[in-house]
């Protein structure tokens, strides 16, 4: 299997269904245009991605869990946008352009994100419509997602993430942030594709645990790279993580013992998914070009 081939098809899959989603007709022109500035300019696309591969793991239909994915392209998207954002993280440059309130001011900007979240759950909430006898399953999938992007997941990480600036803040504190600003919607990009494509019980705590695992490496990998990373392979500035004072694993730990910790995470996330067959190919690859990223030095 080629990763990169693997990625370059979902990604294609994902843009071209994002598109149909945007609003046509009926819109103020400049928030149409703040909402696909965002959602469709560049993006790895990982968490929809992971939710196809994840349905693909269990042997389901990927049809299903199209709708859903975009919706969790979508919140993810509102997340930068507002975190970028002078009241909290105060960036200027994200998947290689201009942030959104840079180009269409703040108001806008939070107006775009505010649009993009309440667009994905018309957009869930239509498809559990039409979900015939799987309706249940896609009622399940849309709560458990309002749960991890909600106030006890990553909006709950990201206000501790503000709280903890220009604090001493401990291993404990910034696994807790992590785990809840960038974990919980990774866990349940996974979950998303596991349910809807009928796993079974012990498939959906195994692929769950993989992506716990996976979801903490992912945030001590965005650490990793604000230290290390270059504005071509990120699309964003390093360095912005330490100009605000943030809770970090690189922060905390140090960078050597950060990538260490990555590395035990990919062994653990990979471990988990040791009795799937070929089909959990892509998740495997997904983790280790997460972890290969940040680990390049
Ligand atoms: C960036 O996420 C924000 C974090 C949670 C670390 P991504 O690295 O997935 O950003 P895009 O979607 O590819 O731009
Ligand atoms: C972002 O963490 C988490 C969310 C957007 C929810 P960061 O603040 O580290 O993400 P980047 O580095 O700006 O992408
Ligand atoms: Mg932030
Ligand atoms: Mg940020
Ligand atoms: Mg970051």
């Amino acid at each position: 299997m080629r990763l990169d081939q693997y990625l370059e098809k979902k990604r294609k899959l994902v843009d071209r269904a994002l598109d149909r989603y945007l609003p046509a007709g009926n819109v103020p022109d400049r928030l149409v245009e703040a909402m696909r500035y965002s959602l469709l300019g560049g993006g790895k696309r990982f968490r929809p991605i992971l939710a196809l591969a994840s349905c693909e793991a269990v042997g389901g239909s990927i049809d299903a869990v199209l709708p859903f994915a975009c919706a969790i392209e979508m919140i993810h998207t509102y997340s930068l946008i507002h975190d970028d954002l002078p009241a909290m993280d105060n960036d200027e440059l994200r998947r290689g352009r201009p942030t959104n309130h840079i180009v269409f001011g703040e108001a806008l900007a939070i107006l775009a994100g505010d649009a993009l979240l309440t667009e994905a759950f018309r957009i869930m909430g239509e498809a559990a419509l039409a979900a015939g006898v799987r309706q249940r399953r896609a009622l399940q999938v849309l709560t458990e997602i309002a749960a991890a992007v909600g106030p006890r997941g990553m909006v709950g990480g990201q206000a501790a993430d503000i709280a903890a600036e220009h604090s001493q803040a401990d291993l404990p504190l910034v696994e807790f942030i992590h785990v809840r600003k960038t974990g919980e919607l990774i866990r349940v990009s996974v979950r998303t594709g596991a349910i809807l494509g009928g796993a079974r019980p012990g498939q959906l705590r195994q692929l769950s645990r993989y992506a716990e695992f996976l979801g903490l490496a992912f945030q001590i990998a965005d650490d990793i790279l604000d230290e290390e990373g270059s504005v071509q392979t990120t699309g964003k500035l390093a360095g912005s993580d330490r100009r605000h004072h943030k809770a970090t694993f690189p922060s905390v730990l140090g960078l050597p013992a950060s990538k260490q910790r990555l590395r035990e995470l990919l062994d653990q996330a990979l471990e988990e998914l040791s009795s799937f067959n070929k089909s959990a190919e892509p998740l495997r690859q997904i983790a280790k070009l997460i972890v290969a990223r940040a680990c390049v030095a």
